[in-house]
């Protein structure tokens, strides 16, 4: 008997087992409707954040200080791109619809990461979002690639190998500034100060407070909790820092030999809280831009339509 004629008790066992096993589950699998749902929201919100992450730094193409700088940022920006549609793919097959979901986003009903909520006001910026900003979704998404659900763990491997591209590109123009005038390093500097804490939210609220990490954890779709990760991050940035020449705006920032971890300062969470809840900076500018798009691309989608619809009338007769 195929695991898709078993009676519903044998179902539940059989997607339990797969999971113990850490073996993938696939889009032909039976899954369960809260797994189905949580892997949606999980994956519809990183598209979203994708898609929405190309404005802060889309800003600055046209006034990139040199072709190449342009060349590389352009590249960036088209990757997020990119993966935001590798994303809605792999949410599609869990039977999301892809416009449903675009229509949740430009209507508030779902989330983006906090962190595209900042402007950009410098060119220092591409160089900080790049190596802090991907930094920290590196170590979000590189467990994610032994995530149980298959398609999205996937995608998960290419994305996270330009996403390394993303976070090297950003360090490299850092090391570039910060070799250049005084006013270049304290630009450096400035934008560091501004980014810092955002980049730590996230990572998500602390642990005691992330309502889906323990369901998530047991399924097997998130490997480690936000501040087993945000712990990671911090550790992994400190010696970039001081390899670069800039300090961290946080004062309890210091090596715990005990822990074997950087301990440091407690994160704004109200300020986390706010933004989320879309009162930071951006968060209308972001949304109304975003929805602005897909208005103006209606003709597209339109013209896309009739043109498959044409294609396959001719292929059936
Ligand atoms: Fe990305
Ligand atoms: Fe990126």
């Amino acid at each position: 008997m195929s695991p898709a004629t078993l009676p519903q008790p044998d179902l539940q066992r059989h997607f339990e087992r797969t999971i113990e096993r850490d073996q993938r589950i696939e889009p032909r699998d039976w899954l369960p409707e809260g797994y189905r749902k949580t892997m949606i929201r999980m994956i519809a919100q990183h598209a979203h954040s994708e898609i929405i992450g190309m404005q802060p730094e889309g800003n600055w193409i046209t006034r990139a200080p040199s072709l190449r700088r342009k060349a590389i940022l352009l590249a960036k920006v088209q990757d997020e791109a990119g993966h935001g549609l590798y994303l809605y793919s792999a949410a599609e097959t869990l039977g999301a619809d892809r416009a449903e979901l675009t229509e949740k986003l430009i209507s508030g009903k779902q989330k983006y990461s906090s962190i595209f909520n900042y402007p950009t006001l410098t060119f220092a910026d591409v160089g900080v979002i790049g190596w802090l900003v991907d930094g920290a979704a590196i170590c979000n998404q590189v467990p994610l690639c032994r995530s149980s659900y298959g398609p999205y763990a996937r995608a998960m491997i290419r994305i996270c190998k330009e996403e390394s591209f993303h976070q090297r590109q950003g360090y490299e123009l850092l090391l570039t500034m910060m070799r250049g005038t005084p006013r270049q390093r304290d630009m450096v500097q400035e934008s560091v100060d501004r980014w810092w804490w955002p980049s730590l939210m996230m990572f998500g609220p602390p642990d005691a407070e992330s309502p889906h990490t323990e369901q998530s954890m047991a399924w097997k779709i998130k490997r480690h909790t936000n501040d087993e990760l945000r712990q990671r991050f911090v550790d992994m940035t400190v010696p970039q820092a001081e390899m670069l020449g800039v300090s961290l705006p946080d004062p309890d920032l210091k090596w715990n030999a005990k822990r074997g971890h950087y301990d440091f300062g407690e994160i704004d969470w109200s300020e986390f809280k706010q933004v989320v809840s879309g009162n930071g900076p951006c968060n209308a500018q972001r949304v109304a831009h975003r929805r602005a798009a897909h208005t103006d691309g209606a003709w597209v989608r339109e013209a896309a339509a009739a043109y498959a619809a044409k294609r396959a009338g001719r292929s059936a007769a």
